[in-house]
């Protein structure tokens, strides 16, 4: 039988191509939208982070979640660091969810406060997913719009604390192998891993509406 990191992985292949290939991230890793765009993406993750992160300290005694609660993948001050760079230090005032995100964060909000497995689900679709397809949006958006290498606008997607991203990976995986769930349990854990990314794929429609391409 596949271990369970490869039963996640696998199970959300599809909705991986998806995420990779909406309208959004094409135009994005394609160079055709404005910083702006990009800008409020930022934003947009902001809230989806803020909602994993604010309930880590709490759940980092469980004992489901709790071993996968790393302070090296807190992403949210670095995010309010390119959001003060991309938006200026007033970068809260205009802060606003899409009503995707609200919908994303507030799933995120939910399973942390009742159900830890599934929170698993959502931390492994989005930290996993920074540390690997994470690096291609940051090396595009360097080059599109000008950030420094690893510097303010794409610190998000720097791990500083995160000396061997494929060890790091490597070791992730085998946690999620030894998660403390039954079978069924497993079962949910991948049917919210689908769930995560199709609200992933919302917030890419939505962005995709704000920023249509005039070409
Ligand atoms: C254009 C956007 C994206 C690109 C280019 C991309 C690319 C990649 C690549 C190359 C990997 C393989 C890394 C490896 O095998 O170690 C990967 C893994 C992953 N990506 Fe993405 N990705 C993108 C968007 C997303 C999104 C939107 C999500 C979900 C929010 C996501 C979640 C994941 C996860 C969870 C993994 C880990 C799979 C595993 O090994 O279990 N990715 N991505």
């Amino acid at each position: 039988m596949d271990s369970f990191s490869t039963l996640i992985r696998t199970a959300s292949h599809e909705q991986h191509v998806e995420a990779e290939t909406s309208t959004f991230m094409s135009d994005l890793l394609g160079g055709r939208l404005g910083v702006d765009a990009y800008a409020r993406y930022t934003e947009q993750l902001w809230f989806v982070y803020e909602a994993l992160e604010a309930s880590a300290g709490r759940l980092a005694s469980d004992p489901v979640a709790g071993p996968f609660i790393r302070p090296q993948l807190m992403r949210l001050a670095s995010l309010e660091r390119d959001l003060a760079h991309l938006r200026g230090p007033g970068w809260r005032t205009g802060l606003t969810a899409l009503p995707a995100t609200g919908e994303y964060a507030a799933r995120v909000r939910e399973c942390a406060e009742e159900w830890p497995a599934g929170y698993v689900a959502h931390h492994y679709t989005r930290y996993l997913g920074d540390l690997s397809g994470g690096q291609i949006i940051r090396d595009k958006a360097e080059r599109t719009w000008g950030f420094a290498r690893k510097g303010d606008g794409v610190r998000f997607y720097v791990f500083e604390e995160i000396g061997n991203p494929a060890a790091f990976k490597r070791e992730y995986r085998e946690l999620l192998d030894g998660i403390r769930a039954d079978d069924l349990e497993k079962q949910r854990v991948v049917a919210e891993c689908k769930r995560a990314f199709a609200l992933n794929t919302g917030v890419f429609r939505a962005l995709g509406e704000e920023f249509p391409l005039s070409a």
